[in-house]
């Protein structure tokens, strides 16, 4: 049982700020995603995956649970790389399923998160090695790469890849597959195109959960990266563009308000919106498409009961 980190160079405050004056400058308004995730920011993204409205959580456990056999025997003596891995805590479910001695290396943005899942893993596993990555995924994977020298499963869990447009997960979805063997997989999480009502619901979850974790990166903002912002002068809006089969995530001004970055001033009249989140929805035909972009082959696509989410393996 060892826990090494290693920190690869991640945006800090600087560059949230220098994000914030592009994004904000831009039609439409926008701020990227990924600093959704300090320490607060992936507390609160915990605390989406518990609530009754987010199902992918649910889905995902449901699913792992039926598979982890199969896969622990499917890939035996693979090390597990999880890209994005936050608590960890579906992981925990592979993990304890899998033959002999574990390596995990998981990858995140939020260096707090790997400490917390660390500690939680290490007290239940007893032949297991963590390495965890502080960084973005595709340098935190060529690093994890480096680390393993046998073959690997990497993990692309909870529907991240949503946050990609279906080209621009093809795209990186090829990056990965550069680095898979023929042995290797990637255990892919995609949530899939259902109704209206049960995605906003999801997106929208009536205890503010959502809501509180998108206006993080508004008090983000005004703590690291000296933003005048008022933050409860926008309001949490999630939108599904049946179309296209994107959840769109908005901050609106529910009163007129500006943003204040250095010299730089930005009005908003109530109702304006900045662009938050995409997370993109696939159609169960859809799959095959998708790895096909990325140059894999679909090995196996699972999903739980219900037909809502599902967890696909992609091979060479
Ligand atoms: C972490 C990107 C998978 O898109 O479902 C959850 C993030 N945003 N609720 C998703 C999220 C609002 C989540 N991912």
């Amino acid at each position: 049982m060892t826990f090494e980190r290693i920190d690869l160079e991640v945006p800090a405050g600087e560059d949230l700020r220098a994000a914030a004056l592009v994004g904000l400058a831009r039609t439409p308004r926008a701020l990227p995603c990924r600093f959704f995730y300090d320490e607060v920011g992936s507390r609160l993204f915990e605390a989406i995956c518990a609530t009754e409205a987010y199902y992918p959580t649910r889905c995902e456990r449901e699913i792992l649970t039926a598979r982890a056999a199969e896969l622990a025997e499917r890939f035996a003596g693979h090390a597990l790389i999880e890209l994005g891995s936050g608590s960890a805590e579906k992981t925990a479910l592979l993990i304890a399923a899998w033959v002999g001695p574990v390596h995990y290396l998981p990858i995140d943005i939020d260096g707090s998160a790997l400490e917390r899942s660390a500690e939680r893993l290490l007290d239940g596993g007893t032949h297991l090695r963590i390495t965890g990555i502080a960084g973005e995924y595709a340098t935190g994977l060529a690093r994890a790469v480096e680390v393993v020298a046998g073959p690997k499963l990497v993990l692309f869990l909870g529907g991240n890849v949503g946050n990609f447009s279906r080209e621009g997960a093809a795209d990186f979805l090829a990056g990965v597959a550069e680095h898979l063997n023929d042995d290797d997989g990637l255990l892919l999480g995609v949530d899939l195109r259902k109704e209206r009502s049960l995605l906003e619901r999801a997106y929208a979850d009536p205890a503010g959960v959502t809501a509180a974790f998108n206006r993080n990166l508004l008090v983000r903002l005004a703590a690291e990266a000296d933003v005048r912002v008022e933050p409860q002068s926008f309001d949490h809006v999630a939108e599904y563009g049946e179309a296209d089969g994107v959840v769109r995530m908005y901050l609106c001004a529910n009163r007129r308000t500006s943003i204040r970055i250095g010299e730089q001033s930005f009005r908003f009249e109530a109702g304006e919106r900045i662009h938050t989140e995409d997370s993109t929805k696939y159609g169960r035909g859809e799959l095959g498409a998708l790895a096909a972009g990325a140059g894999l082959r679909l090995v196996e696509h699972w999903t739980d009961p219900a037909g809502l989410y599902s967890l696909n393996l992609l091979q060479r």
